[in-house]
């Protein structure tokens, strides 16, 4: 009979061990590939009961902000890309030279999903430079998550509301790449603002209105100059604008 050396024994086994472990990665590659899907799928139906949530009022719009933005960090954005099949939303479109312009898309069937969602979606394209212009939000929850592009991305606490402007205080102001996220709420975070600083940048907006049973204000944006008189403490009296105001400012 003859006898392997132990160097050849110790190089066949090296041999067998890698092929196994070649194997096994391709299995489980193969494996990663079908469970994609049903993933975003979860991600999407997690989203859709978090806004119901929140228009149910059976949780706050402070829980709603942290639980949205757990799940937005869970996001693999190449999946959530070819959810929204990015590419042809995003091919040949005409671009808007102030603000941002909004992409209409539908998500797919999934099921489990309602036929009509309880938030609004959108995606914003925007060319470098221009901004998604600063504004507050009342009666309303929303989110954004960067698909492309840096953007520099600001938000305010709204303290409190006069007649012609706000009080407000800075929260957020850092620079923003694909993947990352922020929340609005009527008591965090309430005024936002981002301008691309890349060529070009989309943004993945959520919104989910009338959060807030009573309010008297009018549901919906509210245009802002946050460039404004400091007063003390870092906090900011912030001029109320217009739709086109606020575009000549920033847009
Ligand atoms: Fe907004």
């Amino acid at each position: 009979m003859e006898l392997l050396s132990r160097r050849d024994f110790t190089k066949q086994s090296l041999g067998t061990l890698l092929t196994y472990s070649l194997m096994e990665t391709l299995f489980r590659t193969d494996a990663i590939a079908e469970e994609v899907k049903p993933i975003t799928n979860k991600w999407l139906l997690g989203v859709e009961q978090l806004t119901r949530d929140v228009k149910d009022q059976t949780i706050t719009q402070l829980a709603w902000q942290e639980k949205t933005e757990e799940l937005f960090s869970r996001v693999e954005l190449e999946e959530f890309l070819q959810l929204i099949d990015f590419e042809k939303l995003t091919t040949n479109i005409k671009m808007v030279d102030n603000g941002a312009r909004s992409l209409k898309f539908e998500f797919p069937n999934v099921e489990g999903l309602p036929k009509k969602l309880v938030f609004g979606k959108q995606v914003f394209a925007l060319h470098k430079g221009r901004s998604v212009v600063p504004h507050g939000h009342n009666n309303m929850a929303t989110a954004f998550l960067i698909l492309k592009g840096d953007l520099h991305g600001r938000h305010y606490d709204r303290l409190e509301d006069g007649e012609k402007d706000f009080v407000i205080k800075p929260t957020i102001d850092r620079t923003f790449q694909p993947g990352e996220y922020s929340t609005v709420s009527d008591f965090k975070d309430n005024i936002h603002w981002f301008k691309a600083i890349t060529e070009p940048a989309f943004i993945f907006n959520l919104h989910v209105l009338n959060v807030r049973p009573g309010s008297e204000l009018p549901t919906g944006r509210v245009y802002v100059d946050p460039q404004g008189e400091k007063l003390k403490g870092g906090l900011i009296r912030a001029r109320k604008l217009g739709y086109k105001e606020a575009h000549d400012l920033y847009g």
